[in-house]
């Protein structure tokens, strides 16, 4: 036997090849899910103050709401606080790509829109923002789906995509 040869037990090596599949089953999952899926993954976009963010004349979500930017397209800021969303529904026409800008004056909330890919958490102090695209015309209702309170259970709304 050769002194320079390097020795892995069969046992050892059947290991090795099974770790590098996951390897590469993992990322071709995480590839998946971002391109194919469109899974999108929240970050932090923007600081804002909890205390002013509702009332400073400055800051979007003193009026919260919808604001067509180019035809189709629109800007959504909500602000989620105990135990409702601002505003509690929306209207956009069928095919609208609709990018959501959302925060929270108080504690931490979730903003989940059904039959879509928008579940994201409400932290105070940042914004959260994701994009959609409304493709089938119909009602779309959103929930706050994690804990926040007594009232936690009356937070929702809803989008009604118009034909
Ligand atoms: Cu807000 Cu639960």
């Amino acid at each position: 036997m050769s002194t320079t040869s390097l020795h892995v037990h069969p046992y050892e090596k059947r290991w090795i090849i099974f770790s590098i599949v996951l390897l590469i089953v993992f990322t071709a999952a995480v590839a998946i899910a971002a391109f194919a899926l469109g899974i999108q993954v929240p970050s932090p976009e923007q600081r804002v103050d909890p205390r002013t963010v509702a009332v400073d004349p400055n800051s979007p979500w003193s009026n919260p709401g919808l604001r067509e930017i180019a035809p189709g397209r629109y800007e959504a800021y909500i602000l989620a606080q105990t135990w409702q969303f601002q505003p509690r529904e929306i209207r956009v026409p069928v095919g609208s790509r609709v990018t959501f800008y959302v925060t929270s004056k108080d504690v931490q909330h979730t903003f989940k829109i059904q039959d879509t890919n928008i579940n994201v958490q409400v932290v105070p102090g940042q914004v959260s923002k994701l994009t959609v695209t409304f493709k089938k015309p119909g009602t779309y209702p959103f929930i706050c789906s994690e804990y926040c309170g007594v009232g936690h259970a009356g937070m929702f709304g809803q989008i009604i995509v118009t034909p």
